[in-house]
């Protein structure tokens, strides 16, 4: 259709749900609700279709997809061998927020999914419209988040709409994203290790329940699988252009190879030996930033609110409780999103403890801020 419209409301119902697949198998694109994010699907056979979703996130073609299956059953098709350690995670946490690379079935899968790679991600969803979907379009799915490449995540159809609006085949309406972040993205190494390519909503603790303590290999603010070509390049470029593109500083690190997540307006993280010291550092520069003429912006916990002045930031929003990283998880994008809403030129967020979900909240926060730190004393 084209329109981008929404398929229907009540994710319930079997004749919304048939009608989306349809789209799928027609070739069409089509975002649904998983338990992590929306995302973007399309049968991941058809070249096509999967530029389509290229095309329609403006997302760098040299960055692969992850392909979602309904059924353990699929795996063969698609991958020549799971290790016995990937298979137990899967064992664990499938349907669920892990994506596991294993190496690719040559002839099925369209080149475009994996860019080329002889691997592929795979991931198995626990949401049941995203189950449903997958079951009733009867083919491997590949979805990334449906978000235009670089701003934050969908967690709700609105954002979805907000931003491929007119792209797209249409999009299932399931209400809010449970986790809010993406499914941690995990590799097999030939010593049988298990490699984090991405932290996300399996935690490094849950991974190591069933790995093995010293099995498990992490990153923690690294940025999202770089091909090894792009790496080299990437430490040459010039900072990316201002995002906003309305004069407001953008400085991107160089070395960063894409703007992931990121509001519009320019993000900081600020890091400090205390809490109240984060605060007095972050109050300050606020205010410097609104002499300046900055629509400012803080993302924090809600803890720390009486840390800072009345007013310290034209926009104010609490991720929750700290002692919560769940609903810090969950309202993460939306948080992001809200500033661009409020139109947010400079922004400042509290940094968390990189523990359990805090590592991958971390590690999209400072993927946001394209690596940029701020050191309280
Ligand atoms: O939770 C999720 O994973 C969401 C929902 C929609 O399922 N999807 C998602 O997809 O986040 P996307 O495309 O935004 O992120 C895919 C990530 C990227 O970091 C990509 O580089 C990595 O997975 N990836 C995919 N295939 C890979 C491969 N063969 N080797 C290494 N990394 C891979
Ligand atoms: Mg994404």
């Amino acid at each position: 259709c084209g329109e981008g419209s929404r398929t229907g409301t009540d994710p319930a119902d079997e004749a919304v749900i048939a009608e989306a697949a349809e789209l799928l198998k027609a070739g069409e694109t089509v975002a649904f609700p998983t338990e992590t994010v929306y995302g973007l699907g399309a049968d991941a056979r058809n070249t096509e279709a999967v530029e389509a979703i290229f095309e329609a996130k403006g997302r760098p073609s040299d960055n692969p997809l992850i392909v979602h299956i309904a059924d353990r059953a699929a795996l063969g098709e698609l991958v020549t061998e799971v290790p016995p350690v990937a298979a137990a995670l899967m064992d664990a946490y499938w349907p669920g927020p892990l994506t596991v690379v294993l190496p690719l079935r040559a002839g099925v899968l369209s080149s475009r999914v994996t860019a080329g790679l002889d691997t592929v991600g795979v991931r198995m969803p626990d949401h049941p419209v995203a189950l449903a979907l997958l079951a009733a379009a009867g083919c491997p799915v590949a979805a990334p988040s449906a978000n235009r490449s670089g701003r934050p995540s969908p967690t709700l159809a609105g954002h979805v709409l907000d931003d491929l609006a007119g792209k797209i085949g249409g999009v299932l309406d399931g209400g809010a994203a449970g986790v809010g972040l993406e499914s941690t993205v995990v590799q097999v190494q030939p010593d049988g290790s298990v490699a984090v390519l991405r932290p996300g909503g399996i935690t490094a603790a849950q991974l190591a329940a069933v790995a093995g303590e010293a099995a498990v290999t992490g990153v923690s603010a690294a940025p999202d699988f770089t091909p090894p070509q792009e790496a080299a390049e990437a430490s040459s470029r010039p900072a990316a252009p201002d995002a906003a593109g309305d004069g407001s500083p953008a400085p991107r690190a160089p070395g960063m190879k894409y703007a992931h997540y990121a509001p519009r307006g320019w993000l900081g993280v600020v890091r400090g030996s205390s809490p109240a010291s984060a605060a007095k550092t972050a109050a300050g520069l606020l205010d410097a930033a609104r002499g300046r003429g900055e629509k400012t912006g803080m993302l924090l916990f809600e803890e720390h609110l009486p840390l800072y002045p009345a007013g310290a930031a034209d926009c104010v929003v609490s991720l929750g409780p700290l002692a919560s990283p769940e609903t810090a998880a969950r309202f993460l994008y939306a948080a992001l999103r809200r500033f661009d809403e409020a139109g947010a030129t400079y922004i400042l967020a509290e940094a968390c403890p990189e523990t359990g979900l805090g590592s991958a909240i971390m590690n999209r926060l400072m993927k946001a801020a394209a690596g940029c730190v701020i050191d309280a004393e």
